[in-house]
């Protein structure tokens, strides 16, 4: 039985050109067991007719505060009531502000502050209004008010332009509605990719992590069901569905960006391949080429992985990767150690596989056990990892270390 059987959902259609999905979405929230009802925005109607909707949701659609009509029947509060869920898709950048600010002078606003039901947004604007500041701060205030944002994902935009900004798939909506999964209601944050630490405004020292797997992970994990934060270095990446990406150059960056998310976090991940070393200072200016040799003071930078392992409240289960090209099984159980992790996945580097690379193969250490997951692409290997990662979070908080 689908998790959503039984479920009163209130779909919001606010307007954006995403409004096109918002049938798609009503019909599978019904094939899902969901009873559904639709609360048009007066930009929704300049998108996609109440007709239509009425028509997939079986119910005449709500556009209006005041109508009469309407308020004869279910009324805005009770209609308020009677959801379980809320999901406003698209959710237009104007729209997330409206909800942020409280504004309560059409339907939907006033349904959003009336209800106790969960609140689910699914943004859909184009990529350079969805980085804008304005609409990061409002994403983050309703998030720290319990408002669950989704996605959005990457892709092809009707502007023409490539970005994150695309609403979520009608599928993917509703699987997150669902829930489901084994690690639903459990939060993690994953770090990827390389950091690149500065030598001058134009040059840095970098390495050739291009951040696969780090996404493959956060993908997977999301896929259980769990909220992911990924703290990624500089990567070419689309951000995986569903999970909330915060971008990052340098080690002490990424330890910042890890630092202000790690409270109350189930688990964290460090599959980052961080700079073990910085330049002692970054040269404000380009350096220029005076001299016949040059030396670089490189200082070391914190072990992230180790100083989350360190709080008083770490996560439940704490999980490291390492890149060994010899001894891979003495020198992972050692950092495991070392470092007080509860998992530790080493691959062994070169011969096509690990950096760099679209396969990859992990031997996974705990304190008692030992996986050997076979050689395949980052995305399935991923998968193998968050069932080992599930069960150990499952068993009683966490394997023993
Ligand atoms: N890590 C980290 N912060 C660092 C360095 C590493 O969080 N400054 C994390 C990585 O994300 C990874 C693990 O620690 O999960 C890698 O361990 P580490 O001992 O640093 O690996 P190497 O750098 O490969 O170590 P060594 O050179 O000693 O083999």
């Amino acid at each position: 039985m689908s998790a959503l059987e039984g479920k009163k959902v209130l779909v919001g259609v606010t307007g954006g050109i995403a409004a096109y999905k918002a049938p798609e979405l009503v019909r599978r929230l019904r094939d899902a067991g969901s009873q559904v009802r639709v609360v048009m925005t007066a930009g929704a109607e300049a998108f996609i007719t109440p007709l239509t909707l009425q028509a997939v949701s079986g119910h005449r659609v709500r556009q209006h505060l005041l109508d009469p009509e309407a308020e004869a029947g279910m009324g805005h509060i009770e209609l308020a009531r009677w959801a379980d869920e809320i999901l406003v898709a698209p959710a237009t950048a104007h729209a997330i502000a409206r909800f942020a600010a409280g504004l309560a002078d059409d339907l939907l606003g006033t349904l959003l502050l009336a209800t106790e039901a969960r609140v689910w947004l699914a943004p859909a604007m184009n990529r350079v209004m969805w980085a804008a500041p304005s609409v990061r701060d409002n994403c983050a205030l309703l998030e720290s008010r319990g408002v669950r944002i989704l996605g959005p994902g990457s892709g092809s935009q009707a502007c023409g332009e490539q970005g994150q900004g695309r609403m979520l798939e009608p599928e993917e909506l509703v699987a997150a509605l669902a829930g489901g999964g084994p690690l639903a209601g459990r939060r993690f944050v994953v770090t990827a990719g390389p950091t690149h630490e500065p030598l001058d405004p134009v040059r840095f020292i970098g390495n050739r992590s291009s951040g696969r797997m780090g996404f493959a992970l956060a993908a997977a994990l999301a896929e259980a069901g769990a909220e992911v934060d990924l703290v990624a270095g500089p990567v070419h990446l689309s951000t995986p569905p569903g999970v909330r990406r915060h971008d990052v150059q340098t080690a002490l960056a990424m330890r910042e960006a890890v630092m202000g998310r790690i409270g109350g976090a189930d688990g964290f991940v460090g599959v980052a391949a961080v700079a073990d070393y910085r330049p002692a200072k970054a040269a404000g200016d380009k350096i220029k080429k005076s001299e016949a040799s040059m030396a670089v003071e490189l200082v070391p930078n914190p072990d992230i992985l180790a100083e989350v392992a360190a709080l008083d409240d770490r996560p439940g289960l704490v999980v490291g990767f390492a890149a060994e090209t010899r001894d891979l099984e003495n020198a992972a159980r050692g950092k495991l150690r070392a470092k007080k992790l509860d998992l530790i996945a080493a691959n062994r580097v070169g011969d096509g596989l690990g950096f760099d690379a679209e396969d990859n193969a992990l031997e996974v250490f705990g304190a008692d056990a030992h996986w050997t997951l076979s050689p395949k692409p980052k995305t399935a290997l991923a998968r193998e990892l968050v069932a080992i990662i599930s069960e150990g979070l499952l068993d009683e908080g966490k394997p023993s270390r």
